[in-house]
């Protein structure tokens, strides 16, 4: 029985830490304490994943341990009890987007499934030749590709709103980029190299006022921000699991019941059907028309332990810290001599690309990496990202909850010692 989500959970509460004690949360995560190369490890490639809490590997070891079975089919104990946690994650889910009934969310294996879903369903039963798909130029591959093989498969095209040298979206260009061939609008809440927020709403209230759908890829969104899906008013979000201390292989398609109720089947299977003959199949209500096959039961258990640790922090207290720790990162790398930030849109999320003049990323990560600290180097799957700045590759160092003031100010001097190597 899936129940609806009638109450705001404690997302946006601080929870319980009476101050923001980054030691205390640092004990939960395993990972953190080991040193890489003789150095304590710095961990600062968040935007790629996190390192997880000890709630959610407990989580996922106890599902293996005891209540290991498969879920919505078992008549014994260990099924049901498979089956009350996997629903349970999926209630999870539904309040920490504040989803209106448990039905709108699909578990999927990551954001780039989802776009893949959605994109193949719009292939399959909305694009005709001609027809628009309007992106942003910040997109990750996860957010152009899928679509790129929907229009291949359709003879659609797909269109781009441009960001600024800043990183903001030029939402005076919007308008004029919805036309009556605008099929579906897709765009990311928060960029992966610049750290751009964008203001999805008021896209989703300009796309909706000329009935287009839009979807929102909450990737690196949801680690550092409360999630509001029906304020948004988006038609689809999506979101991996892994970004937010959860488990790799989980991920989440959110959809109105309206929105998903539109889209055909993805794949064909086990779990996803009411009735099966030769001739016909029927097929199950959302959201299990979407889960074909045994899904990833224990990623899911995992994600609902991430989900709720996240809410013990609270996003306030989340947000705070994170920005604390961008606003030291970023005043310390702008007094570095050759340091170019990629990326400076106002209110941006906690993710700092740089240059150092003509050191490539993959050397100065490379160089840091010895060092302990682990930054990410390269398109970070967003070329037309670097492209906009006329560079092959940036470096990228991304902030989580558990990172410290100490560990900016290491990976700073990190990096001002990497300038002297490569100046010998
Ligand atoms: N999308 C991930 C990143 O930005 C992998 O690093």
């Amino acid at each position: 029985m899936m129940a609806a989500v009638s109450t705001r959970p404690a997302e946006r509460a601080t929870g319980d830490l009476p101050r923001y004690d980054v030691g205390a949360l640092r004990t939960a995560f395993p990972a953190l304490h080991q040193a890489v190369h003789g150095q304590p490890l710095v961990y600062l490639d968040n935007g790629a994943t996190t390192q997880k809490p000890r709630a959610v590997i407990d989580a996922v070891v106890s599902y293996y341990t005891t209540d290991c079975a498969n879920v919505h089919r078992g008549a014994y104990l260990l099924s049901e009890r498979a089956t009350l946690r996997y629903d349970a994650a999926r209630h999870r889910v539904a309040e920490f987007l504040h989803a209106a009934t448990d039905q709108e969310i699909v578990f999927v294996r990551g954001a780039t499934e989802a776009i893949n879903l959605v994109a193949a369903g719009f292939a399959r039963s909305r694009l005709q030749p001609g027809d628009e798909v309007l992106l942003s130029e910040m997109e990750h591959h996860s957010n152009i590709v899928p679509w790129q093989l929907a229009c291949e498969a359709t003879g659609a095209v797909i269109k781009v709103l441009p960001f600024d040298d800043q990183g903001v979206l030029e939402l005076d260009r919007l308008d004029a980029l919805l036309g009556p061939k605008t099929r579906i609008v897709a765009v990311t809440h928060v960029s992966n190299v610049l750290g751009t927020v964008n203001p999805v709403a008021e896209i989703v209230r300009r796309a909706h006022a000329r009935g287009i759908p839009v979807l929102v890829d909450g990737a690196q969104a949801v680690p550092h921000l409360p999630v509001d899906v029906q304020a948004l008013g988006c038609d689809y979000y999506v979101f991996s699991g892994h970004k937010v201390y959860g488990p790799t292989g989980i991920g989440v398609l959110y959809g109105t019941a309206e929105a998903l109720q539109a889209l055909p089947p993805y794949q064909g299977g086990g779990d996803m059907v009411r009735t099966v003959t030769f001739p016909k199949t029927t097929y199950a209500p959302i959201p299990s028309r979407f889960e074909a096959g045994t899904p990833d039961i224990a990623g899911a258990i995992g994600l609902k332990a991430a989900l709720d640790f996240v809410a013990t922090v609270g996003f306030d207290a989340i947000a705070d810290h994170e920005h604390r720790l961008l606003a030291l990162a970023s005043h310390a790398l702008a007094a570095i001599p050759e340091v170019r930030l990629v990326g400076t849109a106002p209110g941006k999320a906690s993710v700092l690309a740089f240059t150092l003049g003509n050191v490539h990323p993959h050397d100065l990560a490379t160089i840091l990496d010895r060092q302990g600290v682990a930054i990410r180097a390269g398109h970070h799957c967003a070329q037309p990202v670097v492209k906009h700045y006329g560079v092959p590759a940036v470096a990228r160092a991304s902030f989580a909850l558990y990172n410290t003031e100490a560990e900016v100010s290491f990976f700073a001097d990190a990096l001002v010692k990497a300038q002297e190597i490569f100046k010998r």
